[in-house]
């Protein structure tokens, strides 16, 4: 995946990715993502999809789902706009371009909140989880699928001496799962409920439910 820590690099970046994305990414994704939709399905019927860019996952929601996409590319959207229309995936209700730190959002609108391959690019994660918090309803789930390292993988320090290389030419290699779990704990009130196995995870965060 593209790394530039500034928005306006990554508008930047994604506005040339725009062009070829799902030519390189259609396949190499697909089993998280459909993971990912699938856990966003049972959650409820108002789904949040942030970094939603060209919109490959968009095809996976159940049609009885209500879908907003977010992302800082116009580029991006533009394409995943082609694609809502040309597919009839009249369960999108809204595509607009968004930071993931920025949500223009009321508190508690979302059964579930995903970002599918973005978290590792956005400068300030846990700024963007505290945003999903917040949008998100009590008892439904922040998913987020990624490039993540196993925090006890013997191979985690080979990740992260790779780091710099990779980012170099433009990829994560060492966005470490604990980074999730731990702003999960250190809210109180998420419970980390599914941690992915493989190279591409999937992580479940669910907020607990309200109490009566
Ligand atoms: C690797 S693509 C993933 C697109 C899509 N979620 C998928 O799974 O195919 C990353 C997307 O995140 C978007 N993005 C990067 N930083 C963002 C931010 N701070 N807020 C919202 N979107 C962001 C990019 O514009 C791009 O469309």
């Amino acid at each position: 995946m593209p790394v530039t820590y500034d928005l306006e690099g990554q508008k930047r970046v994604y506005a040339t990715w725009a062009k070829f994305y799902d030519k390189v990414y259609l396949r190499l994704l697909a089993r998280a993502q459909r993971e990912a939709v699938t856990a966003a399905c049972a959650c409820g019927p108002d789904i949040l999809e942030i970094g939603v860019g060209t919109g490959l996952t968009l095809a996976y929601f159940t049609p009885d789902r209500r879908v907003l996409g977010a992302d800082l590319s116009l580029d991006m959207l533009k394409v995943a706009n082609r694609k809502v229309a040309s597919q009839g995936l009249k369960h999108v209700k809204g595509l607009m371009v968004m930071d993931a730190c920025r949500l223009g959002f009321g508190d508690e609108r979302f059964d579930a909140v995903t970002a599918q391959f973005v978290i590792t690019l956005v400068p300030n994660p846990e700024q963007a989880l505290d945003e999903m918090d917040r949008v998100l309803k009590p008892g439904g789930e922040i998913i987020i699928s990624s490039r993540l390292v196993d925090d006890s993988a013997l191979t985690a320090p080979l990740w992260t001496a790779l780091a710099p290389i990779a980012k170099a030419i433009g990829w994560s290699t060492d966005f470490k799962v604990r980074r999730l779990t731990d702003w999960a704990a250190r809210t109180g009130r998420y419970d980390t409920v599914h941690v992915g196995k493989g190279y591409f995870k999937v992580v479940r965060l669910r907020k607990r439910p309200a109490k009566a």
